[in-house]
């Protein structure tokens, strides 16, 4: 663990030399000029679950200092943190009473600051979520816009007045339904009129047609920035406006997991005026030294439609729209991400795609790509593909140990609301957000309290950080291993991406090429049967007299020569090094960088 912080510094002038130091200490993080987040590995915490430090069953910054020293060595490049802001937490924190503090369950200014400074120690940086889209009904905006029309705050959200039926009863003015279910509006007697609300009812949208609004969430992000963050995920950042109008959204047929009707969301999500922010907020975040970066929740249909959310050729935009693979399912299918692939390498002007298969709202990839006999080689194959693609890299806690997913058994122990609502059909997103797993002890090693927020999953005396670190051969160490050659091979972590034997429905192939011509491949056998590969790099332009296994799953898949060909198990993945000289000579890979 690091050094406790004295006061025979001064905080300020610390945290300001932290700040400037927003470039990586270790060697292969960022080269030849490209900024860091372009080949960075980004670990989401998900602040509730993660560590807790006092005892209350619930994560808090303390908790995250703690674990600094496991991410360090984990070789994370930045940690992406969910909201730590004052909430009354009706959606865990993304919904916000207030932009420029820390929730009290979570710790204190000072706690951030000290996170600041001992992340930076290690050549980590963080990122805050950023929730633009909402706010939650306690924030004191709200709390006055709600109260009278003439309120200084009202025009900070949706309104409208609705529609009157013959019965004289209120109702809301169109078909909009909430992603989280049931009508979109709320009627509020004092005011007489509806609010919109995209999430739950607690979490009001904001009116970013008011410049009032540009100018007052501008201004909290500006005071993260500067106190030290790197950059933000922005929240829900698709769905800012709003038709003017109001329409009513096409029905598509047929009623959603809520049993609301389906509709194609034209006038709620993905307008064009959302651009004009991003733009603007992205010439504000670039007037800060230290590449900031903004990461973004952009679920989108398609790569082409991702493209303009980088601003397109003019790269105005995010940095980092999530994500290459939306929307793809979890079918484990070689064609399929082939595809994803060398779209990403093609359609989005040059742009760094971003690469993410797990977080806070999805069950865990483990049980969604899993076939119930292959799951763990399946876990392999993602985390390869995750790791050693051309693209900047979402990883969720628990991910790298094969944490599972472990939705609630009973109504009674639901705590996200949706899964309340929703049950049995439904149970919410508790399942993903159980726990860290750190070590066989009482709660995982998470908590003292008896009682954490959710129970920590079954098997954790198996699956946890320390007992995997002990175990050459778990998938913590898989995942080490491939972070690790991630930074230190220039091929694997800035190289070109070429596909190889495009046409194989089963096995996707790609060799990662350095500037220098260093070159490394990678096979994975998204398949029940052996696969039987002859690697031809011609087509990536690379010379090879020999490729020298670096990492398999399982064990023992062997080196070959060039022209050789391989066999891989079910659900195998190969990493190697491509030689260019005699293999039993002492030559170093030729992708060391
Ligand atoms: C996306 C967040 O990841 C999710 O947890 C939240 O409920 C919604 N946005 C609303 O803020």
């Amino acid at each position: 663990m690091a050094e406790p912080l004295t006061h025979t510094h001064s905080l300020a002038r610390l945290l300001r030399r932290a700040t400037q130091r927003l470039r990586p200490r270790r060697a292969g993080a960022a080269r030849g000029g490209d900024p860091w987040w372009k080949h960075s590995v980004i670990y989401e915490i998900y602040l509730r679950s993660f560590q807790d430090s006092d005892g209350d069953g619930v994560g808090d910054l303390g908790g995250v200092v703690q674990r600094l020293d496991y991410l360090e060595s984990l070789g994370v490049d930045a940690i992406w943190i969910t909201p730590l802001y004052p909430s009354p937490q009706a959606d865990f924190g993304y919904d916000i009473s207030d932009y420029r503090a820390i929730d009290p369950q979570f710790g204190t200014l000072a706690d951030f600051d000290r996170l600041i400074l001992e992340t930076a120690k290690r050549g980590i940086r963080v990122l805050l979520d950023m929730v633009l889209n909402h706010t939650s009904e306690q924030h004191p905006w709200f709390v006055e816009a709600a109260r009278s029309r003439n309120s200084p705050h009202h025009g900070f959200y949706v309104w409208s007045d609705g529609r009157t039926d013959a019965d004289g009863r209120r109702l809301p003015p169109n078909n909009w339904v909430s992603l989280f279910g049931g009508s979109a509006w709320e009627y509020v007697p004092a005011v007489d009129q509806f609010y919109y609300h995209k999430y739950y009812r607690q979490q009001p949208d904001l009116n970013w047609r008011n410049p009032e609004v540009e100018r007052a969430m501008f201004g909290a992000m500006r005071f993260w920035l500067r106190r030290g963050v790197a950059g933000f995920r922005l929240d829900a950042i698709t769905a800012l406006f709003e038709d003017e109008q109001l329409r009513d959204e096409p029905a598509l047929g047929g009623t959603n997991e809520h049993g609301d009707p389906n509709l194609r969301h034209i006038y709620t999500d993905n307008l064009p005026d959302t651009h004009r922010v991003i733009r603007r907020l992205r010439a504000m975040i670039d007037t800060y030294p230290g590449r900031r970066v903004l990461v973004g929740e952009t679920y989108l249909p398609s790569t082409a439609d991702l493209d303009a959310w980088y601003g397109g050729a003019r790269h105005n935009e995010l940095h980092l729209p999530m994500d290459t693979l939306v929307g793809l399912g979890s079918t484990l299918d070689a064609p399929t991400f082939r595809q994803r692939l060398m779209e990403a390498a093609t359609e989005i002007h040059d742009s760094q795609p971003l690469l993410v298969f797990d977080n806070h709202d999805r069950p865990r990839s483990w049980d969604r790509y899993g076939d119930g006999v292959h799951d763990e080689q399946i876990a392999r194959i993602i985390a390869t593909l995750l790791l050693t693609s051309r693209a900047a890299v979402l990883l969720y806690q628990g991910e790298e140990i094969g944490q599972r997913t472990n939705p609630p058994k009973r109504v009674e122990d639901v705590r996200d609301p949706m899964g309340i609502s929703g049950w049995p059909r439904l149970k919410g997103r508790d399942g993903e957000r159980t726990p860290m797993q750190w070590d066989a002890g009482p709660q995982a090693g998470f908590s003292t309290s008896h009682h954490p927020w959710l129970p920590v999953a079954a098997g954790y005396e198996r699956i946890n950080v320390q007992s995997e670190t002990a175990d050459a051969g778990s998938m913590l160490n898989w995942h080490r291993h491939l972070i690790a050659m991630r930074r230190s091979y220039a091929a694997l972590r800035s190289g070109l991406m070429v596909m190889l034997d495009p046409d194989n429905p089963s096995v996707l192939s790609y060799a990662r090429v350095a500037e220098d011509g260093a070159a490394m491949v990678v096979a994975l056998n998204m398949s029940a049967t052996p696969q039987t590969l002859t690697v031809d790099l011609a087509a990536a332009g690379v010379a090879c007299r020999h490729f020298a296994t670096l990492l398999s799953s399982p064990p023992g898949i062997t080196s070959v020569a060039a022209g050789g060909s391989v066999t891989l198990p079910p659900y195998a993945a190969w990493v190697a090094a491509v030689h260019t000289h005699d293999p039993n000579g002492a030559d170093e890979p030729s992708g060391h960088g």
